[in-house]
């Protein structure tokens, strides 16, 4: 046993804080978690209190350390809701506005006006990302463009931007640390995929100082310290959270792809040392790197994955719990031609279309609340059916295939939707026993970083894993993927 036999992993996401204590054998000991406000001042917009956000985690970690002496905690790795970003001024550490959330849609306008100036086969060459108000530089300009005040001040240096891991890595270590990861990093149309370096060319064009900006360093490194959970720890590994979850799930190696079913769905496949240039509508990002090798992935992402169930709960009604829903669903056995495309925030990739709206398709007078049900589940795996065929047209070339897709997250405990998921992919898809795979993934990086777990990670009892195997036939699912692909054509 290791003198620091510990490891915390504070992970901050869209819609809760989370922090979670590992041992040295990456067994979850405590989970504490708390919800904190969403703000959506106007029809698209999407705010965070940045406040919320860092008492709510910091809450949680002293949560997690009860009783825990904090010598015995090896290191912190900290993993993040991404594109998500927050501006302090940097000698109070107080934010200056809410942070503006990666869901919020105000930048559209910027985003075409950019487009339409033919500006977006140069941004995807130097960053791998699209033109959509999903990234951070939007968000950021969009602040400097409406303050001049804060402009002047970004200029002077008395201003801090980041995303919620670099606002995070500030508060705990007071002040001393203003840093990203290369996966946060590659998140924000800022930085170049190839270099890992803020691009000069991209600070012009989006008009953002230099000056405003965290370094960038990668996933396993010296973030420095806190000694805001009773003594000092350090903190050694950053991830962004699907980045952090592909690493927590044990993909490392090219091929290897983890489907996260959260709020929105992230599909990322690892390609190595090599960033693949997407022709299908994905985004090619930074993976976690451990050492001076840049590790790449291709990326695939829906707006509206597990976020379907609270809006069928929630907005409609349909339930009073989230897991009503597989019963109902599996009282019927199939949608009865219902069809569902969730574009209620617009869609993302492979699509891109921010301005597209969700539709309910195909009803009749014998549709009942359990068909739409099912067509609500059939749409999360579609979407994912949607995103793994233009992940497997990119990878091709580069001679990746899949073998399996590793999946966690809230929405994959739905076994109906796991098995429509494999029936849709053709390949086996693996839920592990262990779901809470984006914190180990940063418990790992941080592990690593404190030379804890360096050798053999321990990934959680991967012999555990439950296998669903593909049940359906292409020409059985035909039906349903042409009645899916007319209806995403009736919202584009
Ligand atoms: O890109 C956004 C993503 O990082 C948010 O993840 O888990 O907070 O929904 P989550």
């Amino acid at each position: 046993m290791s003198a620091k036999p510990y490891v915390l992993a504070l992970d901050q996401g869209t819609t809760s804080s989370r922090a979670l204590l590992f041992d040295a054998q990456g067994r979850l000991c405590r989970v504490a978690q708390r919800a904190f406000a969403q703000h959506f001042p106007q029809p698209g917009w999407v705010e965070h209190e940045a406040e919320d956000i860092w008492a709510t985690q910091l809450a949680t970690a002293r949560e997690a350390m009860e009783g825990i002496d904090p010598a015995e905690v090896a290191a912190i790795g900290l993993t993040n809701q991404r594109e998500t970003v927050v501006l302090w001024e940097r000698a109070s550490g107080r934010a200056l506005t809410r942070a503006v959330v990666w869901q919020d849609r105000r930048t559209a306008a910027h985003c075409q006006a950019l487009r339409d100036a033919g500006h977006e086969p140069e941004l995807r060459a130097r960053t791998g990302l699209t033109l959509d108000p999903y990234f951070s530089a939007t968000k950021v300009a969009a602040w400097l463009r409406e303050r001049p005040d804060w402009r002047a001040r970004a200029e002077a240096g008395e201003l801090a931007v980041g995303t919620v891991d670099s606002w995070l890595l500030w508060r705990l270590t007071e002040g001393r640390v203003h840093a990203t990861d290369s996966t946060n990093a590659s998140r924000t149309l800022l930085m170049n995929l190839h270099t890992g370096a803020w691009d000069e060319e991209l600070l012009r064009l989006f008009d953002v100082p230099a000056a405003l900006l965290p370094r960038i360093e990668p996933s396993c490194a010296d973030f420095g310290h806190t000694t805001l959970l009773g003594g000092r720890i350090a903190l050694r590994g950053v991830a962004g959270d699907q980045q952090a979850a592909l690493f927590g799930q044990g993909c490392n190696r090219p091929g290897q792809a983890k489907n996260t079913y959260g709020t929105g769905c992230f599909l990322l496949m690892h390609t190595g040392s090599q960033a693949l240039a997407s022709q299908h509508g994905l985004l090619s990002t930074r993976a976690a790197q451990v050492d001076a090798q840049a590790q790449y992935a291709l990326e695939g992402s829906v707006f509206m994955g597990g976020a379907i169930v609270q809006w069928l709960r929630d907005g409609l009604g349909l339930v009073r719990h989230s897991d009503e829903i597989e019963p109902l669903a599996r009282s019927v056995p199939d949608s009865g031609g219902v069809v569902l495309v969730p574009a209620f925030t617009g869609l993302g990739a492979p699509h891109w279309r921010p301005e597209a709206r969700g539709a309910l398709l195909g009803l009749t007078r014998g549709s009942t609340r359990a068909h739409i049900a099912r067509a609500a589940l059939e749409a999360i795996a579609l979407q994912c059916a949607d995103l793994l065929d233009a992940m497997l047209r990119d990878a091709a070339p580069a001679g990746l295939a899949l073998q399996d897709l590793r999946v966690d997250g809230g929405a994959c405990a739905n076994g109906l939707l796991m098995q429509v998921q494999a029936d849709l992919l053709g390949v086996p898809v693996l839920r592990p026993a262990m779901r809470e795979r984006t914190a180990l993934g940063a418990a790992a990086l941080a592990a690593h970083g404190a030379g804890l777990w360096r050798g053999e990670v321990p990934w959680g009892g991967a012999e555990s894993d439950e296998r669903f195997r593909p049940q359906a036939s292409a020409s059985d699912l035909a039906p349903l993927r042409t009645a899916w692909a007319q209806a995403l054509q009736r919202v584009m």
